[in-house]
Formats: structure tokens, sequence, C-alpha cells
């Protein structure tokens, strides 16, 4: 098959790189995008179109990764050019905006499939989960596409909005917890009492200093984007009539994290002075 890839970030070019690796060619967009972008198309052998609708031109199917506040935006582009084959929007949106995404591709003409990536991008061996949704046979076409060789692929007898949902409730775990973590620290430190936390925390609680620097470590350069994601849980929660306010405030912790984007060597320091 022919598959458009929007756009090749770091999640978005692992599971490009397993469509190429079972015989598939994977187009990319160059317009806008950044040389970072760029050369993860190049490593993984993409073949970049000059814009969307050349693009677009005799693929079987569209593939969107990206910052999940762009997704609608994406699919409002794919529609517009009139695209009649398989959308898979895999981003970390809500089923709300999963079910919006997929009726604005439908009335471009394609078929959409509801997609949500759960785990680290398919590379090294990591094996990330693919969960599908949506009509039987687009969501099994999309699962043969990916074989099961890179990525664990889990094709959900939902309709869409079941796979965007899963991711939700999952993220709303790691992400949501990591975002409580670090904002109890920076309260210890605002309250001058990060010492007695620390004690508490080796006595009681071994494990929680360890998490506490991973996981400022590991948020740092990706909090602008999870974000947003926040937004989608804290969506997600009021749409089944719980409440929205954890994820609102993960939201806002990882909202002040802003400015560490891409800053790999950030650590516990840098995150706990901007929540200060
Ligand atoms: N990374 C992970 O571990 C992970 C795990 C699970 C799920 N996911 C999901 O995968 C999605 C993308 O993650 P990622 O790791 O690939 O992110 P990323 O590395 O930040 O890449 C995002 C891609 O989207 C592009 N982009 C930036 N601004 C855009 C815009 N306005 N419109 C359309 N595209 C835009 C970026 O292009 P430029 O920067 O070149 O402009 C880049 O190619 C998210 O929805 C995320 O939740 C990621």
């Amino acid at each position: 098959m022919i598959i458009v890839l929007l756009h090749p970030g770091a999640m978005g070019s692992s599971l490009g790189a397993a469509l190429v690796a079972n015989g598939h060619t994977v187009r990319w967009v160059g317009e806008g995008r950044s040389a970072a972008s760029r050369a993860r198309a190049e490593a993984d052998a993409f073949t970049e179109a000059s814009d969307l609708r050349s693009g677009l031109d005799g693929a079987e199917m569209v593939l969107s990764v990206c910052p999940p506040e762009f997704a609608l935006q994406v699919g409002v582009g794919v529609a517009a050019a009139g695209f009649r084959g398989i959308y898979v929007d895999a981003n970390a949106i809500s089923p709300e905006s999963g079910r919006t995404v997929a009726a604005t591709v439908a009335e471009g003409g394609a078929t959409p499939v509801d997609a949500g990536i759960v785990g680290p991008p398919a590379r090294g061996g990591a094996r990330p989960l693919l969960y599908l949704s949506g009509p039987q046979l687009p969501v099994a076409t999309v699962a043969e596409a990916f074989g099961d060789s890179w990525l664990e692929i889990v094709s959900l007898d939902a309709p869409v909005g079941a796979a965007s949902a899963t991711k939700m409730a999952f993220a709303a775990w790691t992400k949501g917890s990591a975002a409580l973590l670090l904002a109890v620290r920076a309260l210890a430190e605002s309250e001058g009492v990060t010492e007695g936390l620390d004690h508490a925390w080796a006595t009681l609680i071994p494990d929680l200093h360890e998490r506490l620097t991973r996981t400022a470590a590991g948020s740092a350069p990706k909090a602008w984007r999870f974000r947003a994601e926040m937004t989608e849980i804290a969506a997600t929660f009021s749409s089944a009539g719980l409440p929205a306010g954890f994820h609102e405030a993960a939201a806002e912790i990882y909202g002040r994290l802003d400015d560490l984007r891409g800053r790999d060597d950030a650590g516990l320091d840098d995150v706990i002075t901007r929540l200060t």
C-alpha cells in the first residue's frame, strides 16, 4: 500500500518504519515540518511529497500521528483534499474529539479508523500497543498493514472512540500521576519541607524519590505536548460524568514546563523551579 504519514515525529516515524519493514511505501509531506522530522523521514526511507494533495494522490491510507491539539486540523486538511481511503487517527485525543475527526474525514469521503498508541516508540525492540476501533473491515486492513512484528495490534470490537478512550484511560494514570508527583514535590519545596518529605518517602515509600527524578527528566522535554493531552483527558472524564479537575490541574502543571521543550538535559531542579 501507499500510506501517508502525517507526520514523522518520534512516535509517528517508528510506526512508519514498521510499515516500510512490511513492504509498504510511506510518504510524508515536508511542507512546514522541521529539520528533525526531515531527518527522521530520511533515516526511515519515507518518500517525500511536496504538498498534501500530491502526497494523497494514489494513497490508500493516511496515518495521523501529531500533537493532540492539531489532530482535527490535520483531518480537516485531508478532508478538504477529498481523500477517499482509510484515515487512521492515532492521536492522544478524547473519544469525542476522535468522533469529530472521524466525522470530518468521512465528509470528505474517507473511511475513519480510530487508534490509540500506548507505550514508547517502536525502536530497539520496544513494542508499543496499537489499539484500533471502528468498522471491522478497515480495522482489519490497518492491522494487516502493520503485521505484528514491531507493534502489538489490539483490534477492539467497538466503534470509533473506543481506541481513543483506551489511550485516555491509560495516560490518565501514567501522566496524571506523574504530574501529581511533581506538584507534591513543588509543594514541599514551597513550604521549605523538602528534607522532611524525602525522609518520609525514604522511610515509607522508598521507590518514590527515584520515580520523581525519572519523571522530571522524562516529562520536561515533552511537557508542552502533555498539556493538550491532559486537557483531552479532562474532557473525557467530564463526558463520563467524572470530575475533570485532576487532569485540568495536570495540564496546568505541564503547561508551566513549556519552555523546557526538547531539553533532554533538564532535571528535577529545572522542573521544580518552574512549578514554584
Ligand atoms: N512519543 C511517545 O512516546 C508517544 C507514546 C504514545 C503516544 N504518542 C502519541 O503520538 C503523537 C505524536 O507523538 P510524537 O512522539 O511523534 O511527537 P513529536 O516527536 O513531537 O512529533 C510530532 C510530529 O507532529 C508534527 N507537528 C508539529 N506541529 C504540528 C502541527 N501544527 N500540525 C501537524 N503536525 C505537527 C511535528 O512536526 P515538526 O516538529 O517537524 O514541525 C512532528 O513531525 C501524540 O499524539 C502522542 O500522544 C507518543
